[in-house]
């Protein structure tokens, strides 16, 4: 457990600018931030961070929260790895209570997984540092291939030793059980296995054995999976083993190097994309960070995704084989459909990054990364008027292609660019080729309406009006949902402040009795007396969570805030108040009008306003259970017995009833 102190002390410190800076590149607009939402597919911005509230609000697709809730949600952490990593983050250290087992076992299979992942990463480093084997073999592979030292420590490389249990037992000596050994990928169960018994450690199995390993890392620098190299160039073999899917794993999400990349992409706003893991180091080893691959697997929809949250702008460099064209070929509709700026870079002879950057200077490298870069169309163009020039058939089919690719690009402008540019290259008329583009986005359209996205207007992008969770649905016919928001907003909002001369009832037994004090309390303890005297609860299962996480803080000695609301550990609380309470001055302007708690003359009225705002609560649950008693009264059944007690109840109701409609009429009128 995260002791208090030092989980205010992250609390403060977290920027959520920062935060959410580190995922997605970020524009000013006024006095908010806006980008591209992580957690949902959009084109045009509406993900908006407010560095002064110190939280984010998607306006597209209702996620909001503060810096913890954004990692939670993000990097799929529990709230204290949330804390941990921002404490990490900030230099702040964290010296955690004594963990109890019961603790330990809460910790879920995902933390324990990432445990494992982090061992065999430091524990692959160190066989190739301090193994006969690793050092003659391993590491000095990685040396042939020109790595230095420092980039063989930045990626965290190691080997495998040529043995098939060397890593399985380490691991089971260091307490990790071979279950997690076998879902993390990082070993395999053997043939005899009797699937669904306990795995032990004569079942498993290194799956990597005398290869130079490659962690793989995700977006918060976790490693989460691994590439494996054989040495040599054995073409028998599998060149690379990649971890299998895992519940940390999936290799159609992650991009290898993205993690080292972010901060460099966000910088050039520009990305260079690559087919592997070497290529990926030596560009950086050239100098170029802002770089990834999607090793192995063609490019995915999950990955132009996670890029595009931090640059429009690609570079694709993919060898000049036909597997390196045909990768290419299916990548560039892709990225143009998703409105990225695409641009290729070929290397002669069939080199890649990597062997082209070993062959030449590195002055040579960046001049060439820099002169022979071109537009995604101009390199199809010069296709057409080489290699093509005088196969009619061939010729015509590039130009289909060319023409597929620009109807993909969903900016208007930018399209009409390209088809004035690509009229002149291949010496045609503007108007045929706008046509025939126009005929193919119409053909789109009615083939596929859903999946055509229509930009976002934003003006129209939803507000926090709505974009309200459902209320509860409710078989009664009078609703609560009013005046319950009201008070929970008063709760949370006004919960410290003192109110002066309250009058309240300790003894409801017997009106008359009744003792009346004159005291001077807190809004939220005069809610408390209130709601105890009349036995009320929530409706709203959301609004009695907060309620009751209230009550528990109290009784704790504790005088919630707004900020303990706001920062709780129960997503459903947090994100209700940021949601609800706090305004993210929103993209409509009325939003603060529409607030009416948030005006200074609430706050003057308080006593008046959580007067009234009780009674005439208080006045429905009235009404309610009048109606059902005498919806009771209606039944059939037992009539005799119940009927008594229901005609009781209903005496003692009206007369409250009336009590209260006094009173609600003695505050509107004074
Ligand atoms: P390449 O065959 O182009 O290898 O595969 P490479 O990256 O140039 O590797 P080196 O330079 O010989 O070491 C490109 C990428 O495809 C994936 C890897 O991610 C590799 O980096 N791949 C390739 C596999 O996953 N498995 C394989 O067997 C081969
Ligand atoms: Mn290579």
């Amino acid at each position: 457990m995260i002791p208090r102190q030092t989980v205010d002390k992250i609390i403060e410190s977290a920027r959520i600018e920062d935060i959410v800076g580190e995922f997605v590149t970020l524009k000013k607009r006024g006095v908010n931030l806006i980008g591209n939402c992580p957690f949902h597919n959009e084109k045009t911005p509406s993900f908006t961070v407010s560095p002064s509230k110190n939280i984010y609000k998607c306006f597209g697709c209702g996620k909001a929260g503060t810096p913890v809730n954004f990692v939670m949600t993000h990097l799929s952490l529990s709230y204290s790895d949330g804390l941990k990593w921002l404490a990490n983050k900030y230099g702040i250290e964290v010296i955690e209570k004594e963990t109890t087992p019961e603790e330990i076992q809460q910790r879920n299979e995902r933390e324990s997984l990432l445990i494992v992942m982090t061992f065999a990463q430091r524990y692959y480093n160190e066989v190739m540092h301090n193994t006969d084997e690793g050092k003659s073999i391993g590491l000095s592979y990685l040396t042939e291939r020109g790595l230095t030292s420092v980039i063989i420590e930045k990626f965290g490389l190691g080997y495998s030793l040529n043995e098939k249990k060397s890593f399985t037992k380490a691991a089971i000596n260091k307490g990790y059980l071979p279950d997690y050994l076998v879902k993390t990928g990082m070993a395999i169960v053997s043939k005899n296995f009797i699937e669904g018994t306990l795995v032990t450690e004569k079942d498993i199995f290194d799956r990597y054995n005398a290869r130079v390993m490659f962690p793989i890392h995700d977006e918060g620098g976790r490693v989460v999976g691994f590439g494996g190299r054989i040495l040599g160039n054995d073409k028998k073999t599998a060149k690379y083993i990649n971890s299998p899917g895992t519940e940390l794993y999936s290799k159609n999400k992650i991009l290898y190097g993205l993690w080292f990349a972010k901060k460099s992409i966000q910088q050039t706003d520009k990305v260079f994309l690559v087919e592997g893991y070497m290529d990926v180091i030596a560009m950086h080893q050239s100098g170029y960070e802002n770089v990834v691959a999607s090793s192995g697997t063609s490019l995915t929809v999950d990955q132009i995704k996670a890029l595009k949250r931090f640059t429009n702008n690609i570079v694709v460099l993919y060898d000049g084989d036909a597997a390196g064209q045909n990768a290419m070929a299916r990548a560039i509709p892709m990225l143009l459909e998703d409105g990225m700026n695409v641009r290729l870079l070929f290397f002669p002879d069939n080199d890649d990054p990597d062997s082209y950057s070993r062959k030449v200077s590195n002055t040579e490298f960046v001049n060439y990364v820099e002169t022979k870069t071109e537009d995604f169309l101009i390199y199809q163009a010069r296709k057409l008027n080489s290699e093509f020039k005088n196969d009619p058939i061939k010729r015509a089919g590039v130009i289909k292609e060319i023409i597929e690719n620009i109807a993909l690009i969903p900016d208007t402008i930018i399209r009409s660019i390209y088809v004035k540019e690509c009229a002149q290259i291949m010496d045609l008329q503007e108007q045929i080729l706008q046509n025939e583009i126009n005929k193919l986005i119409l053909k789109a359209k009615n083939k596929n309406q859903k999946t055509i996205s229509e930009p976002i207007n934003v003006e129209e992008a939803p507000t926090f009006e709505n974009v309200k969770p459902e209320p509860k649905t409710e078989n009664t016919k009078i609703s609560f949902e009013a005046e319950e928001k009201k008070i929970i907003e008063l709760l949370v909002a006004y919960g410290n402040v003192y109110i002066q001369n309250v009058t309240i009832q300790t003894d409801d037994s017997n009106d008359e009795k009744a003792k009346v004090e004159n005291i001077d309390i807190t809004l939220g303890e005069y809610i408390r007396l209130d709601f105890n005297a009349d036995g009320i609860c929530f409706e709203n299962p959301t609004y009695e969570t907060i309620y009751e996480a209230y009550q528990q803080e109290l009784h704790d000695g504790n005088m919630p805030d707004l900020n303990f609301f706001k920062n709780h550990a129960n997503q459903t609380i947090s994100n209700f108040v940021i949601e609800h309470i706090i305004n993210v001055p929103s993209l409509s302007n009325n939003y603060e009008k529409k607030f009416e708690i948030s005006t200074p003359k609430e706050i003057n009225n308080l006593n008046e306003v959580v007067f009234k705002t009780l009674l005439s609560y208080k006045e429905k649950k009235i009404r309610q259970y009048i109606s059902d008693c005498n919806d009771m009264l209606k039944e059939e059944y037992d009539k005799t017995i119940v009927n008594a007690e229901i005609l009781e109840k209903l005496i003692y109701l009206n007369e409250k009833k009336v009590q209260v409609n006094k009173k609600l009429g003695r505050t509107v009128t004074k």
